[in-house]
């Protein structure tokens, strides 16, 4: 199989061996060990759970570890670039300091409001509340859906998807003690109503998070706070 591989100093094509069950990460692996030691990449879990893997794959965002060959290589080759809208690093690895930073702004941290000293909160597994948060709770921070987002293309400054939904999941998370602070946080012109909802980061999130959809709730949750004078 063809796989071209963007370096830091443009193309590299590499033969690879097809094998079953073989995923993208697979492939650049094989490269690495068997072909070009000084190709950088990076992984960690290998099993879909650390969301350090992701890269371009044939033109869209993937997280590699979970992706096999079979589904994405079309006449078998394949095109390996790294991650949109991130600075390089080296080859395939990229600085995702800004990314972090945005969860920082979105105030994607729980703020909690209880000591040890209180009785453990109890949340009503099906209320509406807890639901929303199950929704968006398993993001791994893989920066798929940050990657196929064009506002943040168009505007750095953008929050972007994960750190959006991080903020939604904890506007929904009843022991959370942020509120309007993290509405405020999320509702400036870098914020939730910057979004075009093109729907690329639901489309591609390979937890099938949808990240569009806490963006509407929280957009919904800010004007309704702007009209009781909240924020
Ligand atoms: S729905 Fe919003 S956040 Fe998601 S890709 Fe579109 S513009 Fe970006
Ligand atoms: S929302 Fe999905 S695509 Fe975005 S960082 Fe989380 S897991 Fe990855
Ligand atoms: S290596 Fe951890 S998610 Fe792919």
């Amino acid at each position: 199989m063809k796989v071209l591989v963007k370096r830091t100093s443009g193309f590299q094509e590499f033969e690879v061996p097809r094998q079953p069950s073989q995923t993208v990460l697979d492939a650049v692996t094989y490269i690495q060990r068997e072909l070009d030691p000084t190709l950088a990449y990076r992984f960690a879990c290998r099993v879909g759970m650390c969301g350090s893997c992701a890269m371009t794959v044939n033109g869209a965002p993937r997280w590699t570890c979970r992706t096999h060959v079979d589904k994405v290589a079309g006449r078998g080759s394949l095109k390996i670039e790294p991650l949109r809208n991130f600075p390089v690093v080296r080859d395939l690895v990229t600085d995702m300091t800004v990314f972090f930073d945005k969860w920082e702004k979105a105030k994607g941290k729980f703020a909690g409001g209880r000591t040890r000293k209180n009785e453990f909160s109890r949340v009503n597994p099906a209320s509406t509340a807890r639901v929303q948060v199950d929704a968006g709770i398993e993001c791994i921070g893989c920066a798929v859906c940050y990657a196929a987002c064009d506002v943040v293309a168009w505007n750095p400054e953008y929050l972007g998807p994960a750190a959006l939904n991080r903020a939604w999941t904890l506007v929904n998370d009843e022991r959370d003690a942020a509120g309007a602070e993290r509405l405020r946080a999320v509702a400036g012109d870098a914020g939730c109503h910057a979004c075009h909802t093109h729907l690329s980061c639901t489309e591609r999130c390979p937890k099938r998070i949808s990240p569009t959809a806490a963006i509407s709730g929280l957009k919904r949750e800010v004007l309704s706070a702007l009209r009781k004078n909240e924020l």
